[in-house]
This record gives C-alpha cells, sequence and structure tokens, in this order.
C-alpha cells in the first residue's frame, strides 16, 4: 500500500505547481521593485526583478533542516548599493569580460566602458543587474523582461531579454531567451554564490565540486582569456573527480595566483543540456547539481570578497563566502574566433537553460 501510494505521489507530482507569493519592495527609478517567492513543498526561491536577482534560496540539510544556501541581501537597499559582487543578479548583456570594452561585429567598431582594470565587466557600468525588469507570474514561477536599447553600453541593437525563474519540486529552472534588431553580442548568465552550508556559515573550502570538464580557459594578468584551451589532468584545474574547492586553491600555480583563487572558465564536455557541475557539502549533507545548455562554466570561489560588503545584518562577506557556478559562453568570446559565437542576429533567437537542482546526501 506504502508503495501503490508513493508511486501515485511520484506520478502527480510534476503536475503539482510551485505556489508564486508577491510582496512590494520598493521603486526604483519610478518603477516597482517587487519580491517574488516560489515555493515547492521542498524549496522556497525568491527572486526580484531589480537586476533579476535571486535573493534566497532555502534548502534542508539532511535532516529536513533548511538554510538559505545563497549569498544576499535583506532588502532592496542592499542590492542597490553594492555595486560590486553581483550577488544573485542576471549578469548582461555580456556576462564576464570583453578585453578593453572593444569588439567589432561585421567590421564595426564597439567600445562598451570599461569597469574592471580597463575590461568591460558583466557588461560595463550599468549592465542588466542595474536595471528594473518587468515581471510577469507564470505557472510555478516568474519571468522576467528587459528591453535594452540599441546603444546601451554601446552595444548595437535594442536587445530584448527574458528570463524565466521556475520551480519544480527540489530544481530551480532557468530559462533565457533574447531577441535583437542588429546584430550584437550576448552572454547572459545567473551570478549566485552558493554556500551549501547556509550563508554567513563560514567559507566554502570544505565544499566539494565536481566539473565535468577536461578542459579550462586559462587567463591573463587583467582576468582575460589568453585563447588557449588548456587541458586540466595534472592541475589544480582538475575537478573531473570531486574534490574539496579549498584542497588546491593555495597551490603554487601561476593560474591560481593570477585570480586569488578560482576565477575561470571551464570547457564544459559534450553538448546541449547536460552535466556542469556538482558540488557537496559533507556537513549538512546538501547537494547541488547544474545542468546547462551553454558551453562553460565560470567557477570563481569568491576570490574578491573582502569584508567590506555586509548582508543585512551587518555581517561581512568574507574572502571564500561563496561559490558561484556561471554558465556561459566563454569570456572575451567577441575578440577569440575560435571560441563558440556569441554574436545573435537579428533572424535568431537565443535560448539558454540551466538547471539548479538541490539533493540531499547522507
Ligand atoms: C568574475 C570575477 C569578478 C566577479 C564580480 C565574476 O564573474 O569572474 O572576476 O570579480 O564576477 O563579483
Amino acid at each position: 500500500m506504502k508503495t501503490f501510494l508513493m508511486t501515485v505521489l511520484l506520478m502527480i507530482a510534476p503536475a503539482i505547481q510551485a505556489a508564486v507569493h508577491k510582496t512590494h519592495w520598493g521603486m526604483v527609478d519610478g518603477k516597482s521593485v517587487d519580491l517574488y517567492t516560489i515555493s515547492s513543498p521542498v524549496l522556497s526561491i525568491s527572486v526580484t526583478n531589480f537586476g533579476a536577482h535571486i535573493v534566497s534560496i532555502e534548502a534542508p540539510d539532511k535532516n529536513g533542516v533548511r538554510a538559505d544556501v545563497v549569498l544576499g541581501f535583506k532588502d532592496l537597499n542592499g542590492y542597490q548599493k553594492d555595486t560590486k559582487t553581483y550577488m544573485g543578479s542576471v549578469v548582461g548583456r555580456y556576462g564576464n569580460r570583453i578585453a578593453k570594452g572593444t569588439f567589432a561585429i561585421d567590421g564595426n567598431v564597439y567600445h562598451v566602458p570599461a569597469n574592471d582594470h580597463g575590461q568591460a565587466l558583466h557588461g560595463g557600468t550599468i549592465g542588466f543587474d542595474r536595471k528594473v525588469w518587468s515581471a510577469t507570474v507564470i505557472p510555478s514561477g516568474v519571468e522576467l523582461t528587459l528591453i535594452s536599447p540599441d546603444g546601451d553600453m554601446s552595444f548595437p541593437g535594442t536587445l530584448t531579454a527574458h528570463v524565466r525563474y521556475t520551480l519544480e519540486s527540489s530544481s530551480l529552472r532557468i530559462e533565457y531567451t533574447a531577441t535583437t534588431d542588429k546584430p550584437t553580442v550576448v552572454n547572459l548568465t545567473n551570478h549566485s554564490y552558493f554556500n551549501l552550508a547556509g550563508k554567513n556559515s563560514g567559507t566554502v573550502l570544505d565544499q566539494q565540486l565536481m566539473l565535468n570538464a577536461d578542459r579550462y580557459t586559462p587567463i591573463d594578468a587583467v582576468l582575460i582569456p589568453t585563447g588557449e584551451l588548456a587541458l586540466v589532468g595534472g592541475t589544480p584545474f582538475d575537478f573531473r573527480q570531486s574534490h574539496p574547492i579549498g584542497e588546491r586553491i593555495q597551490a603554487r600555480d601561476e593560474q591560481l595566483k593570477l585570480a586569488g583563487g578560482y576565477d575561470h572558465n571551464f570547457v564544459l564536455n559534450g553538448e546541449g543540456l547536460r552535466l556542469a557541475a556538482k558540488a557537496f557539502d559533507p556537513r549538512s549533507g546538501r547537494s547541488l547539481t547544474v545542468t546547462t545548455t551553454e558551453p562553460g562554466v565560470q567557477f570563481y570561489s569568491g576570490n574578491f570578497l573582502d569584508g567590506s560588503v555586509l548582508d543585512g545584518d551587518g555581517r561581512p562577506y568574507e574572502e571564500y563566502a561563496g561559490f558561484c557556478l556561471e554558465t556561459q559562453h566563454f569570456p572575451d568570446s567577441p575578440n577569440e574566433a575560435k571560441f563558440p559565437t556569441t554574436i545573435l542576429r537579428p533572424e535568431q533567437k537565443l535560448h539558454s537553460i540551466t538547471i539548479f537542482a538541490f539533493g540531499v546526501q547522507k
């Protein structure tokens, strides 16, 4: 009987819609900013239409105790004040770096304002993380829309971008679509910092990570890829088997020194929607499995968190307080002909999926 009931429950589970609850959070540029909480029996996620940020993800540990497993702030003011961590936001129009902010499409040269050591990072000085998106509640989630005008941060073409956050049982699905009216470049990703033991529980150095990548893209002194697709074998970048994040982070390795830890794009094996990464926290038993259609993932170990950004309760976010797994096209692709292209043309539609699935392992 028990088995029969369980089978019936599992069969109807996908049909159970997650509840969506909207609360007013404040105003920015005369536009309403709201917090949308999407809850399933297993997970509760809140997102805001300011910068399309993921504000919290409450996930159970091996004893069923919930904790917020992403770094963030309590209120809108926290997100407005923080202009350097990109905590939880959707970064765009071009997530990650473009060398000197300069690129060309069809012989036309564009200059995005440089905001990171002479390079353009996460879309320039006012990226998509600073914008108020419009929002529509959809079954089990919310769809956010941003119309980025022609010339926004010097990028060509009016870009219409949609991000759909939906929750199915213990998985958060993020679906990005975009169209343009002139050839442009696009790279959209979510910039959540995960700490599977719960935010403000210390560093993530003991949390384990597996990355489905035989190669990564080494960087230069300003964190721009050299163009090489280097093999990870025999280096601290080999995460094909699970390793604690901190195990080799202090190794004598030129690449780790340049970034003060991990801040590199990994070239994912395979194509289509497939495994990108698995993370596991031995203390709480929480696990995270990332699948994506993107060719790469930026594994960033929170090296530039330096205690200067405080959470809503005044506690500092210190170095290695969270790790990011930013599924993406490779950094500086507009200047690297051999990287998968990030050019979007008017006759095309960008479509990209990333799923963050939470679980427990005893
Ligand atoms: C980059 C880091 C940068 C961080 C900003 C990451 O995506 O790779 O270099 O410092 O974003 O918070």
